[in-house]
């Protein structure tokens, strides 16, 4: 695991989307996995900006969301889809075909697991899988108690997670309960695993992730034993964490 520290939220979004940019220059399909949440958005906007300087395309890049809401259409400003569509897609060249993201209203839920699945297996797999993290250690929306085994699949979410996304919503009551996301078990198949970490209210979870053992019952411990993990975070998510293993470059 390699971990970079940055300034500030500005210099995370910076070096994590200079990361990115070199994925999709260097392999010539990429297949990039994407969150959604605070955390990516100045990523994405580090992206749209390379886009329109001719730094990059996305005409051959594919992607595949972690998660959606279930319950929610697309066009629901509140929807993962719609998010996207906000904050990336709909500032960038790519072909609508290449965006998968799960479909919360699909009548059979198990079935779109199972399908998203198989789509991510058809394209060839992550390349680079984009995670924030939840204080509760979830990644994706994989809560505290996911099987380390879980492929893509229904969940039902914590209330705190609830509570956490509740800003986003009217009220509280309006946050859905579940959640399509791709397991733990997806995640991990990803050849590289970019982690952004931004925010004092986040070291507590980053310590966990770095110093505690991996246990279901904090998901993103299980980052511990990928081969091939970047976490970038800013001064104040690594505000708990000793400087001898950061670095301050990629
Ligand atoms: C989002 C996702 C979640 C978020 C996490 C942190 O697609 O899968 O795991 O990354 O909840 O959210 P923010 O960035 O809003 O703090």
């Amino acid at each position: 695991m390699k971990i970079i520290q940055t300034e500030n939220y500005q210099l995370m979004s910076k070096l994590a989307s200079q990361h990115v940019i070199n994925t999709i220059k260097q392999i010539n399909k990429p297949v990039i996995g994407l969150a959604t949440g605070s955390t990516p958005e100045g990523l994405y906007q580090h992206l749209i900006k390379a886009y329109h300087n001719h730094e990059i395309s996305f005409a051959n890049v594919s992607t595949f969301n972690l998660d959606e809401y279930v319950g929610l259409h697309k066009e629901n400003t509140n929807s993962y889809h719609y998010y996207m569509q906000k904050f990336l897609f709909n500032h960038v060249d790519i072909p609508s075909k290449n965006i998968h993201l799960p479909n919360g209203m699909a009548n059979d839920l198990n079935n779109e697991c199972t399908s998203y699945e198989n789509q991510i297996q058809q394209a060839g797999g992550i390349h680079i899988q984009i995670l924030g993290i939840g204080r509760n250690g979830h990644i994706g929306f994989n809560e505290p108690g996911t099987s380390f085994e879980s492929q893509t699949h229904v969940i039902d979410l914590d209330e705190s997670t609830r509570k956490a996304n509740a800003r986003f919503f009217d009220s509280f009551d309006n946050v859905p309960k579940q959640a399509i996301t791709m397991g733990i078990k997806s995640i991990m198949r990803s050849t590289e695993i970019l982690l952004l970490v931004s925010g004092s209210e986040k070291a507590d979870a980053l310590e966990k992730l770095l110093n505690g053992e991996v246990n279901e019952d904090f998901p993103a411990s299980i980052l511990q034993t990928h081969q091939n993990v970047k976490i970038i975070a800013d001064k104040a998510a690594l505000r708990n964490i000793s400087c001898n293993y950061v670095s301050e470059t990629m």
